[in-house]
């Protein structure tokens, strides 16, 4: 049966995370996957986390199945963050969100209905998008294109192309945007620029689906929402993929969700009803803790002040490490590297040539992906000037 069956290449990220696990080299830094690490260079239980987890751990519950759609008071938290509190969009029922496995899990959600809704719509991502877009869609059976989004030579967004490639799209035609901290490139586009998105999405009829997988890792829960709510706030259709991987260090636990922004409180209702087959066949409903975890920090305005200061210590934290690594950068002879200062989010595109990647790794335990991004997340004051002069080596080497 499995004679002709090929191997498959490791993953562009979480296959990264396998070649520095297996590297025995005592000097080695993990730059390839998109994970928070802290001042001491260990992945943090946030403190939130924690303390919900106890008041968990002190009144055992049975672990019954889950709705199919999930955690009501998780999925109604999830509604808030992104679309805002105080949403008419909420109050008028024109809002599904069904919890997913990450925001991964959301991703496919949404896909595996939107290709139920419109087979023939094809999807256009970002280039260069999350290396795992362009692979979800097309396993979802879409064809997937991009639009233009990243200039090498200038160093930034070709905003003229990603507007021409939009216009130029079929009127169906599903968008994947990223609603903040630009995952490879970590530039986002300003508000005059997301406006004039928005009017040839809504001008051309397309399809937006927003990932936002970073909220407050920009400038903060509401701001990085932003996009979310003003293309909300004006479309009849929209889907966002959420999840709290990154902003509760939740990795492991995959909660996150997909919601849905219908027309009125009966498309919505209906929706739901074919998001929860999706859920059925894929893996029937969802898991019990992190969303328990997350509705247990969420419901209790403490625990929820806890959160917010320690995700702004943990954005604030990547920001001075971004100005440390531009500044030993351009100590070390690398003085044109200063836009890693300027991107935003947990990665930096940093201009290297796969070749130089590959080096950076074998010669040096350096780990980003090949295409040149790299964790500013996972630095820290006891390797960013390794990192730097292992960059500055192959860059000037
Ligand atoms: C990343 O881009 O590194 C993260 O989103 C982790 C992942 O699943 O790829």
């Amino acid at each position: 049966l499995f004679s002709t069956v090929e191997q498959a290449p490791p993953d562009p990220i979480l296959g990264v995370t396998e070649k520095y696990l297996a590297d025995k080299r005592p000097a080695k830094v993990n730059l390839g996957v998109g994970v928070y690490q802290d001042a001491s260079g260990r992945l943090p239980l946030m403190r939130c986390v924690e303390i919900a987890e106890q008041r968990l751990a002190e009144d055992p519950k049975p672990r019954g199945y889950l709705p199919i759609d999930g955690l009501a008071s998780y999925t109604a938290d999830v509604r808030e963050l992104v679309f805002g509190a105080d949403s008419p969009l909420i109050s008028q029922g024109r809002v599904v969100t069904v919890q997913a496995l990450g925001g991964t899990g959301g991703l496919k959600l949404g896909a595996d209905f939107l290709r139920q809704v419109d087979a023939a719509a094809t999807v256009l991502i970002s280039d260069p998008s999350w290396e795992n877009h362009r692979a979800l869609f097309t396993r979802a059976g879409f064809s997937v294109s991009s639009y233009r989004y990243y200039d090498p030579a200038r160093r930034g967004i070709d905003f003229d192309g990603m507007l021409a490639d939009l216009t130029a799209a079929q009127p169906g035609t599903i968008v994947v945007l990223h609603a903040c901290c630009h995952n490879p490139t970590g530039y986002d586009l300003n508000r005059e620029q997301w406006a004039q998105v928005l009017d040839v999405v809504e001008a051309r009829n397309l399809v937006p689906f927003l990932d936002l997988a970073y909220q407050g890792f920009s400038v903060g829960l509401a701001d990085d929402a932003w996009v979310v709510r003003t293309f909300a706030s004006r479309l009849g259709n929209l889907f966002c993929a959420s999840s709290f991987s990154k902003n509760f260090g939740l990795y492991g636990e995959r909660v996150g969700a997909v919601s849905v922004l219908c027309r009125d409180a009966d498309e919505a209702a209906r929706v739901r009803s074919q998001l929860k087959i999706v859920v059925r066949t894929n893996f029937s409903n969802p898991p019990t803790h992190g969303a328990q975890l997350v509705a247990t920090v969420l419901a209790d305005p403490t625990l929820r002040e806890i959160w917010t200061s320690e995700l702004t210590g943990m954005r604030e934290r990547i920001k001075s490490m971004r100005t440390s690594l531009a500044s030993q950068l351009a100590q070390a002879g690398v003085p044109e590297m200063g836009y890693v200062a300027e991107q935003v989010g947990m990665f930096s595109y940093s201009g290297l040539t796969r070749d130089q990647m590959l080096r950076l790794r074998e010669e040096f335990g350096v780990y980003g992906t090949d295409a040149g991004r790299i964790c500013v997340a996972a630095l820290n004051e006891n390797n960013v000037g390794y990192v730097a002069s292992s960059i500055a080596s192959v860059v000037r080497g």
